[in-house]
């Protein structure tokens, strides 16, 4: 089966060839167009400005993963696109594009949850996943547990109670004049500095439920680079702040999930979204889980599948595809707050 990927629900425009052959994944192509510089400009998405981007650039995309997937419009069994959750109007130029696309070439739609596509990220190197999963998907929108029994069948154990994760990220990068998107950026200085610099709080690690929080924590790194105590115009200061910071969230993520996975008795813990890109975490929450549950298998995906890419749209959809789960072109709604659950 041959799915062709779109996702529109933020800041990029991404398309991909995805082929499935007997049970084996092929990413033939996997195309994005970054608004990165465009949004830099004003420190984070403004919505109109990303629609109006996604519509430039969304059939270029489209047609340039075609040419680089080796697929023509007959070859494509299925369109899957991401109706959200997301920026609605950003969505709507993928979901227009997409049932365009499937009234002119006659093919099926799959409508995917963004959220469900960051966790199917993980299936697409065909490493061999044993339920049932615990998931964390940190990303700048979301921060969240959720528990899988099996494929489709999600369960919500907690979640950001304010800010995500990838927010917190991009808020502290801003309160330090670093520029957008922070992560990376954060994640960069934080090698060079000492995450016991600053002592920040590590919030809702003694809470008995699964949530978090992370506004408290970058309302102390504003009060921090608000006092005179410290010079915020020094390397080495930025540097032990972003180390300090990383820490803290990393620290926070790592015991809850941890400690959910014991408790639900989970086979896998998977990490996803944009926020898995992140190599402290990738490799803390690595150690934690082999430390605390050896026998727990810890999957991670690939970089190039961590931040937004229709590559885990189209895998997404392939299980859906699969079950013939497709959406008439009339019943498509876009869902900007679609919860996974
Ligand atoms: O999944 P994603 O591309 O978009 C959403 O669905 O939100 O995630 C983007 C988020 C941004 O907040 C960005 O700062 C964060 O992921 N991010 C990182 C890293 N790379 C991207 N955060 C920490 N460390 C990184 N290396
Ligand atoms: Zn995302």
């Amino acid at each position: 089966m041959i799915v062709l990927g779109i996702e529109t629900s933020c800041d990029e425009t991404a398309a991909s060839i995805v082929e499935n052959k007997r049970g084996v994944f092929n990413v033939r192509s996997n195309v994005i167009s970054s608004q990165i510089k465009i949004h830099a400009k004003t420190g984070g998405v403004v919505p109109e400005v990303a629609a109006r981007e996604h519509i430039k650039n969304i059939l270029p995309v489209v047609d340039q993963a075609l040419r680089e997937g080796k697929a023509i419009p007959k070859d494509i069994d299925a369109i899957a696109v991401t109706t959200g959750p997301g920026l609605i109007t950003s969505l709507i130029v993928g979901v227009e594009t997409a049932k365009t696309l499937s009234h002119v070439w006659n093919k099926p739609i799959v409508s995917v949850n963004h959220i469900e596509a960051h966790l199917y990220a993980n299936f697409a190197d065909n490493k061999k996943v044993g339920f049932p999963v615990l998931a964390l998907i940190v990303s700048g929108g979301h921060t969240e547990l959720i528990f899988m029994e099996k494929h489709g069948h999600y369960k919500l154990i907690g979640k950001t109670r304010d800010d995500a994760a990838g927010e917190a990220f991009d808020k502290v990068a801003k309160i330090m004049k670093l520029g957008y998107p922070g992560g990376p950026i954060i994640s960069k200085l934080a090698n060079k500095g000492n995450s016991t610099a600053f002592n920040l709080p590590r919030p809702m690690l003694k809470d008995k439920s699964y949530d978090f929080s992370f506004s408290g924590l970058k309302t102390a790194v504003l009060y921090e680079s608000q006092s005179k105590k410290h010079n915020f115009k020094s390397k080495t200061i930025i540097a032990d702040m972003s180390a300090s910071f990383e820490q803290a969230t990393v620290d926070v993520l790592i015991q809850k999930t941890t400690k959910a996975a014991k408790e639900h008795n989970v086979k896998t813990v998977l990490l996803a979204g944009g926020v898995a890109a992140n190599k402290k975490l990738r490799a803390d929450l690595e150690k934690e889980i082999k430390k605390e549950i050896p026998k727990v298998n810890f999957l991670l995906p690939d970089l190039d599948y961590c931040t937004d890419n229709a590559a885990m749209i189209a895998v997404a959809g392939y299980f859906h595809a699969k079950k013939k789960n497709f959406t008439p072109i009339d019943k498509i709604k876009v869902d900007p707050n679609w919860e996974l659950s």
